[in-house]
């Protein structure tokens, strides 16, 4: 499999709720799969609610490096702000270097 741009799910916005969980013996602190996960539910009904499906997304993620004691981690990235964001289908053996480069080809941009 190759990689394949498909067009984005979402127009104006992305929402990035954290559900990363650490085990209690690992001694950190984490965002939490029930916390994030329940804010992610909450905000997908909102967003069908009040029509926004295609315009806004939630989605959850990893940890995001933040790592409150209390709450949950949350990146909104505008559309404009994320401007030629790719979309992509992607083989998660097969396709690791291409992916690669270009998060490389990404982190190289200017202006970032
Ligand atoms: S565990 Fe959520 S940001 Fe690190």
């Amino acid at each position: 499999m190759t990689m394949k741009k498909v067009p984005r799910s979402w127009s104006k916005g992305v929402v990035m709720v954290c559900t990363h969980e650490r085990s209690p013996e690992s001694g950190r602190v984490s965002c939490t799969k029930s916390a994030g996960g329940g804010l992610r539910g909450w905000l997908k009904d909102r967003i069908r609610e009040e029509g926004l499906r295609g315009e806004i997304l939630a989605v959850t993620t990893g940890c995001q490096g933040v790592c409150p004691a209390n709450g949950v981690t949350v990146c909104l990235a505008r559309a404009q702000a994320v401007g030629d964001a790719e979309m992509l289908i992607v083989d998660p053996a097969g396709d690791r270097e291409a992916l690669w480069g270009k998060v490389v080809a990404l982190a190289r941009m200017e202006g970032g």
